[in-house]
C-alpha cells in the first residue's frame, strides 16, 4: 500500500481516496456522529427545527447557518464535558428558505431577521458518550447563541474614535453583533478568538458615497455596488452606507468570546486592526508577551502580527481571563514582509523548485502602529487601526496567495500558514510570483511555515514552504521533500491545527481537482515530513471546516453542503438526514473504533 515502515503517532490511519460521495467518508476503522445541525436546539426553550416554518425567534435559540471555526475547551482533565464554539460564517437564503417561500428580489422582514439571528457563534456543552462514542450536546448554563443582535464592548485603542461612531451609539464602543465569521483560536486563556472576514457583502448603497476620502476607504475594502444580494438595508438603516458610513467600520475586527461566562460581553479587540480576518491566533513568547497572529484573506493581502506589552498570566480563573484579554489591548501591531533566498529568475511562476531545493529565506515585521502612536506616514494611530489596509499599503509588505488560517504549532514552535489559492497571480497588472508566492495562476495554494528568530517577539523570521498543494504527478507541486508517489492530492488548504503529536492538520475549501474537499493530516518533522494523508471528505457542495483533532476525538464542521445548487428547489445533497432532505450544515465527530474513551487512542493512533 505503499506505506514507509516508520509510523507517525497520530496518523495511522488508511488515507481515504479522492472521491465525490454526498457523505462524511472516514478511514476504515473509524466511526462518526453528527454533533449539532443547523436549527437544532441551543438555549432552553428552542423550537424543533422546521426547515418550512422558521422563525427568527427560533432561529436565535437554534444552532446559526454555515458552521465554520469549531473550538474545543475540555472543562475536565480527560475532557468529559467540554464546551464546543462554532462561528456561523454567512447564510445563503435561497438555500435556507423554502423556494416558493423566498424572493431573493424581495425578501421579508421576517426572513431578514432570521439571517441574522442564524449569524454570530454558538456555545454548547457537549459529553463524551462513553457508550456509543462522539460528542453529544447537553442542555447546560453555558449554552448561548450570539447573533448580529448581541452587543459587544468596542476595546483597545480604536475604542470611542470618530471612525466607529453612528447615530445608534455615538459613543463609537458599543456595537450590536458580528458577522462573517469564519476561522478562529482557543487562547490559552480558554477564550475563543474569531476573525470578522468579508463583512463587506453585507452594506448597500456604498457605490454611491461621494466624499471621495471615504470612498477610497470603502473601496480598498470592497464595499461597493448599490443594493446588498440580502437587502437588509431595507429593514435597518445601519446596512445603508449613505445613512450610516461609520457603520461598515464596526466590522472586520477580531471577536473575543468567553465561553465559561456565559453573561460576558463579547469584545472587539481593534489592536489587531481591521482587515477580512480570517482569524487570530495566540502564542505566548518566552518573556511571557501575548503574540497574536492574523491573515487578511484576499487575494494580494498581508500577515499580520501582534505583540502584546503586558505579561501573560497563567490559568484560566475569570481573574487570569480578564487580565490576559486585556492584553490584547496595549501592544503593537505589525505587518509582515517575506524575502526569498533565491534569484529572482529562478522564481519562474512554474512552481518548479529553485536551485537551493527549496522555497525559503528570511523576513521582518513591519511595526505600523502601536497605543496612540502610529509608525505609518499620513496615518493617525486610529487611522491604522481603522483603516489597517490602506497603512499597511505604504510599508511595502509581501501580497500573499490569501492568507487563511495561521496557527502556532504547540509542538515545535514554528507558526503554520494556509494560503489557499490565488487565481490572478500574474495576470496583466497584478503582482508576479516572489519565492514566498512561487507560481502564477495559483489554483491549489501553498502552505508556509516560519520560525521567529529569537522568540515569538522578533521582528526578523525565517520561513519556508512545507507545501506546494495540488496533483502530485503535477511538476509543480511540492510535499516538504517527502515522495510525492505516496501522498494525497490536497487543494486549496483553509483551516490548519495540530493534533497533540503536533501534526499539522488540514482542511480545504474549494478542491479544484475535481473531488470533494477534506481533511488531510501531514507530519512536519522526521522522516515523514510533507507526507499528506486524507483523514476524510466531506459531501456534495461542501467545505471542511473545524478541525479540532484531539487523543479521543476529530472534529470537523461541514460548512454549505450543496452550495452549488441553484435554490433549495433542487437540492443537490441530502447531507445529513437522507432521503429527500434539505442538506443541512453540521458537526461531525469521528473517532476509531474500539478506542473510544482511551487516552492517547484517538482515531489516531
Ligand atoms: Fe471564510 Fe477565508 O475563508
Ligand atoms: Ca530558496
Ligand atoms: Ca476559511
Ligand atoms: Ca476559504
Amino acid at each position: 500500500r505503499g506505506r514507509p515502515a516508520r509510523k507517525v503517532p497520530g496518523t495511522d490511519f488508511d488515507k481515504v481516496p479522492p472521491n465525490t460521495n454526498d457523505a462524511v467518508t472516514i478511514p476504515p476503522g473509524y466511526d462518526q456522529r453528527i454533533v449539532i445541525r443547523w436549527g437544532d436546539p441551543v438555549v432552553p426553550g428552542a423550537p424543533k427545527f422546521d426547515f418550512a416554518k422558521q422563525t427568527a425567534a427560533a432561529q436565535e435559540k437554534q444552532f446559526g447557518y454555515n458552521n465554520d471555526f469549531v473550538g474545543l475547551i475540555p472543562q475536565d482533565p480527560l475532557g468529559l464535558r467540554s464546551l464546543l464554539v462554532a462561528n456561523h460564517e454567512y447564510t445563503t437564503e435561497t438555500h435556507m428558505f423554502p423556494a416558493d417561500q423566498y424572493d431573493k428580489n424581495n425578501p421579508t422582514e421576517e426572513q431578514v431577521r432570521i439571517a441574522w439571528a442564524a449569524h454570530g457563534l454558538s456555545v454548547v456543552q457537549v459529553t463524551r458518550d462513553l457508550l456509543r462514542g462522539g460528542l453529544h450536546v447537553v442542555p447546560s448554563r453555558y449554552n448561548r447563541r450570539i447573533t448580529l443582535n448581541t452587543p459587544f464592548e468596542v476595546r483597545g485603542p480604536a475604542a470611542g474614535s470618530q471612525y466607529l461612531k453612528t447615530s445608534a451609539d455615538p459613543t463609537g464602543r458599543r456595537i450590536l453583533g458580528t458577522q462573517n465569521n469564519c476561522a478562529g483560536s482557543v487562547t490559552p486563556w480558554g477564550t475563543v478568538l474569531s476573525g470578522e472576514e468579508n463583512v463587506n457583502q453585507y452594506f448597500g448603497h456604498a457605490g454611491e458615497v461621494t466624499d471621495p476620502v471615504v470612498a477610497a476607504r470603502l473601496k480598498r475594502y470592497g464595499f461597493s455596488g448599490a443594493e446588498s444580494t440580502r437587502k437588509w438595508e431595507r429593514f435597518d438603516k445601519r446596512w445603508d452606507v449613505r445613512a450610516e458610513p461609520n457603520e461598515t467600520n464596526r466590522f472586520g475586527w477580531v471577536v473575543e468570546i468567553d465561553p465559561n461566562d456565559p453573561n460576558s460581553t463579547p469584545i472587539k479587540h481593534t489592536h489587531l486592526g481591521r482587515f477580512k480576518h480570517e482569524a487570530a491566533a495566540v502564542k505566548i513568547a518566552r518573556d511571557g508577551r501575548v503574540v497574536a497572529y492574523s491573515g487578511d484573506d484576499e487575494r494580494f493581502e498581508y500577515i499580520y502580527k501582534y505583540v502584546s506589552n503586558g505579561k501573560y498570566k497563567p490559568g484560566k480563573s475569570a481573574h487570569a481571563r480578564r487580565h490576559n484579554s486585556a492584553l490584547l489591548d496595549d501592544g503593537t501591531l505589525y505587518v509582515g514582509r517575506f524575502t526569498g533566498d533565491s534569484p529572482a529568475g529562478e522564481i519562474d511562476g512554474s512552481g518548479r523548485l529553485p536551485s537551493d531545493g527549496e522555497f525559503d529565506g528570511v523576513g521582518e515585521w513591519i511595526p505600523l502602529a502601536a497605543g496612540n502612536k502610529s509608525f505609518v506616514d499620513g496615518f493617525t494611530a486610529e487611522e491604522v487601526y481603522v483603516f489597517t489596509r490602506l497603512a499597511a499599503d505604504k510599508v511595502m509588505p509581501t501580497k500573499m496567495d490569501r492568507p487563511e488560517d495561521i496557527e502556532p504549532n504547540p509542538v515545535n514552535g514554528r507558526v503554520y500558514v494556509a494560503l489557499t489559492n490565488n487565481s490572478d497571480r500574474g495576470k496583466a497588472g497584478k503582482a508576479g510570483v516572489d519565492e514566498a508566492n512561487p507560481r502564477n495562476i495559483n489554483r491549489n495554494g501553498h502552505v508556509l511555515e516560519f520560525e521567529e528568530i529569537g522568540d515569538a517577539t522578533s521582528t526578523k523570521f525565517a520561513w519556508r514552504l512545507l507545501l506546494v498543494c495540488g496533483d502530485p504527478k503535477e511538476a509543480d507541486t511540492y510535499f516538504g521533500g517527502f515522495d510525492k508517489n505516496l501522498v494525497s492530492p490536497i487543494s486549496c488548504p483553509d483551516n490548519v491545527a495540530f493534533d497533540p503529536h503536533g501534526n499539522l492538520w488540514i482542511s480545504t475549501d474549494g478542491n479544484a481537482l475535481g473531488s470533494h474537499d477534506g481533511l488531510f493530516s501531514v507530519p512536519v518533522t522526521g522522516p515523514e515530513r510533507g507526507y499528506v494523508k486524507q483523514f476524510l471528505s466531506v459531501p456534495v457542495g461542501a467545505e471542511t471546516c473545524g478541525p479540532v483533532v484531539t487523543d479521543n476525538v476529530v472534529l470537523v464542521a461541514v460548512q454549505h453542503p450543496g452550495e452549488n445548487a441553484d435554490s433549495s428547489a433542487n437540492p443537490t445533497s441530502h447531507w445529513p438526514d437522507g432521503g429527500n432532505s434539505q442538506p443541512r450544515p453540521s458537526i461531525v465527530s469521528v473517532w476509531r473504533k474500539g478506542a473510544w474513551g482511551l487516552p492517547g487512542r484517538i482515531g489516531i493512533r
